[in-house]
């Protein structure tokens, strides 16, 4: 008996893992509707739509399930996400990931202060480096689910930061790492490295 619970799990399992795997050409069919704001090939052109070309899988996933969910409200897409199987959104996901994302310009006025705080943290205050998940070139760890920056439109990257610290976005788990940084940061702060980010690659 236990024999056959063993097998029908492992069997489940196998089954589950060969689905969450996202195929990126079946992606790309799927992704049409996301381009009219996302951009096509995911490199939106206007500031307030993310760019998700070169994104994370892992995060780009988790981010389609929580806006789903209602767990990350994006009134935008609202019920854009309806018609999608988790297995289209995996498919979508590696579509996206697949993409590189374009780099914008960072004004030079806020780079250094950008800079400080990217590389550096706040240790008086405990705010540890944005480097330590986000990588020094802005890339991520995809592997972690931790997203990648650089390049990334400083306006959307201001408003999720500056969302963060008001507890409006709380997806970023039980742990809440996002919301805790952020609540260290000031109007100025979230200012200068979110343009520091947008020229970062
Ligand atoms: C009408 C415009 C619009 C369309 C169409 C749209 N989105 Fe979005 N999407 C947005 C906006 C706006 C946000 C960011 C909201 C915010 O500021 O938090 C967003 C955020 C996202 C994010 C989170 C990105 C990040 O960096 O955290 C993902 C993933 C995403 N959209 C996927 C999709 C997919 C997949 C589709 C197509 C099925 C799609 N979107 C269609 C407007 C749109
Ligand atoms: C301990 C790891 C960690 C550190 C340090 C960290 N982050 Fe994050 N960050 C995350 C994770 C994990 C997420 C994704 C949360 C989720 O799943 O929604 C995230 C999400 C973000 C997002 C949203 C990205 C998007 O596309 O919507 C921004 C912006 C961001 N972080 C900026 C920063 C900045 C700026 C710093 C430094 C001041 C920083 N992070 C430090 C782990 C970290």
């Amino acid at each position: 008996m236990n024999k056959i619970i063993v097998s029908l799990l492992l069997a489940l399992g196998l089954a589950g893992a060969v689905q969450a795997a996202g195929d990126p050409a079946a992606g790309q069919a799927k992704a049409v509707v996301c381009g009219a704001c996302h951009g096509a090939d995911g490199n939106s052109q206007l500031a307030n739509f993310p760019k998700l070309a070169g994104q994370g899988e892992r995060y780009l996933l988790k981010q389609m399930h929580d806006i789903k969910s209602g767990a990350r409200p994006v009134v935008e897409m609202t019920g854009m996400l309806e018609p999608l199987s988790d297995q289209d959104m995996a498919d979508v996901a590696a579509y996206f990931a697949g993409q590189k994302m374009s780099v914008g310009a960072a004004e030079a006025a806020l780079v250094e202060r950008g800079q400080d705080l990217f590389r550096g943290g706040k240790l008086a205050e405990g705010m540890p480096a944005c480097t330590g998940c986000h990588s020094p070139d802005g890339s991520g760890i995809a592997t972690a689910g931790y997203p990648h920056l650089g390049g990334q439109h400083a306006d959307y990257v201001a408003k999720q930061l500056t969302a963060f610290r008001e507890g409006e976005r709380s997806n970023d788990g039980d742990s809440m790492i996002m919301r805790d940084i952020a609540a260290k940061l000031s109007n100025k702060d979230i200012d200068a490295i979110s343009n520091y980010v947008q020229g970062l690659h």
